[in-house]
């Protein structure tokens, strides 16, 4: 077999069999199969598409691509949630918690942010101390005894997502539902737990920017993972502004808090509610998704939701005085109010050119050796559907860069807010519910 003629048979539309596949993603892993091949396969399946039968089989291929873990000495159904990508999404800090407060075990395996999007584990390295590093007899023992741990993936999980990521990331090849749909559900059945929740974003700051694509994406997903026997169920959630008020890696663990406070903003407490429900479901804990929203309100009402997280923050080392007293993360040196020049309702803000501007100021990285100034990123002051002055304050830009920088990206965040006259309403944060 040669790899040039299986990226010509999938260049003329065909399909390729398991055992191309297989000969694909064997040879990528151990490096017989250059990364130039590689590049012009995922092109190829990102104009062409791949069959159903294709997905399948990529995705068990790549999560058979190294080692898989073994949930099966921990208590209870194990759950895990997965978000595909967003600007401001600390969903994980907030729904973990939450749904392990109600008694469900929530082990999960986070990655980093790269580009405009941020990644939980940038978020949560921000707390000092904290390791991310919990792997093993570790990751098990403290499922075991608090009910929640997050961790960063080991290197010999899903080597062939490794590789195939970063090089889709820099070919212009991420926005290809196959491709999104195997290197997500590969990691999610590798990461071996019983239940998994997707949250599929969609809009201009997702890797999907129409329903219809994020419709069919989810759909994908959920039929990969129940036909590999576990429970899969996702949500379309709107990544047309960024989630929440906080963009940037301490600004949003501080956002988490208060939202474990019971005062973190509407949106992101709802796709909170809403995924934990269905989340509790699937954990057999609560009857009904009523019935499991109402376990999750009281878990914030009655504080075991934060006191879970401090549990996590404790068992992976962190210095839990800073989520005590969140006033201790340490605060950007330049904090820049974004003033509205006219009057009106927001219409839009666009989540992609604030995740990209967040980054610039020092919030994110571009290649995955940049260091991150936790302290960067942007507060918003306003949401779509909010009513403005003119001079009333949009967001902040929070960063410890030059002048010269923060004016630049200063204009650009200006330019992201939409302001019109006429009434606008305020948009669901959760689009669709697929199981
Ligand atoms: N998230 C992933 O894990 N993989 C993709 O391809 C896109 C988003």
């Amino acid at each position: 077999m040669r790899m040039v003629d299986l990226i010509i048979k999938k260049r003329e539309g065909h399909a390729l069999t398991r055992e191309e596949i297989a000969f694909w993603i064997d040879g990528y892993v151990n490096g017989v199969i250059p990364d130039y091949q590689v590049s012009a396969m995922n092109m190829a399946i990102l104009f062409k598409g791949m069959t159903e039968e294709e997905v399948i089989n990529l995705t068990d291929l790549m999560e058979h691509s190294g080692e898989t873990l073994d949930l099966s000495n921990l208590r209870g159904v194990k759950v895990d949630k997965h978000s595909t990508g967003g600007v401001g999404d600390k969903t994980s800090l907030v729904l973990g918690p939450m749904v392990a407060a109600c008694g469900a075990t929530f082990a999960k395996l986070s990655g980093r942010g790269l580009g405009h999007t941020g990644g939980t584990l940038d978020k949560l390295e921000s707390i000092p101390g904290l390791t991310i590093q919990v792997n093993g007899d570790r990751f098990i023992n403290q499922v075991n005894k608090i009910g929640i741990a997050i961790a960063g993936q080991t290197q010999s999980l899903v080597p062939a997502d490794k590789k195939m990521y970063a090089l889709r990331d820099v070919t212009g090849t991420v926005e290809s539902i196959p491709l999104i749909a195997a290197s997500v559900m590969s990691k999610k059945l590798a990461a071996g737990t019983d239940a998994i929740l997707l949250d599929v974003t969609l809009g201009n700051g997702a890797f999907m920017k129409d329903i219809n694509q994020a419709r069919i994406l989810a759909k994908l997903m959920v039929k990969i993972g129940n036909g590999l026997k576990r429970d899969t169920r996702a949500v379309l959630s709107n990544m047309d502004e960024p989630l929440g008020l906080a963009v940037g890696n301490a600004l949003e663990v501080k956002e988490a808090i208060a939202a474990l406070h019971g005062e973190g903003p509407e949106d992101l407490m709802e796709l909170c509610y809403i995924a934990g429900a269905i989340m509790l479901e699937q954990a057999h804990i609560c009857k009904d998704y009523e019935h499991g929203r109402k376990m999750l309100e009281e878990c914030i009402k009655d504080g075991s939701a934060f006191n879970k997280f401090l549990e996590m923050v404790e068992a992976q080392g962190g210095d839990v005085s800073y989520i005590l007293h969140p006033e201790k993360f340490a605060v950007a040196k330049n904090i820049v109010p974004i003033y509205a020049k006219e009057e009106g309702y927001v219409k839009a803000i666009d989540a992609l050119e604030i995740g990209l501007s967040s980054m610039t100021l020092g919030g994110g990285r571009e290649t995955l050796d940049d260091v991150i100034d936790m302290a960067a990123g942007i507060m918003l002051n306003k949401k779509v559907g909010d009513y403005v002055k003119e001079g009333e304050v949009l967001c902040y830009l929070h960063s410890n860069k030059n002048v010269t920088l923060i004016n630049r990206v200063a204009k650009n965040v200006a330019d992201s807010f939409k302001i019109c006259k006429g009434f606008v309403e305020k948009p669901k944060v959760v689009l669709e519910v697929i199981q």
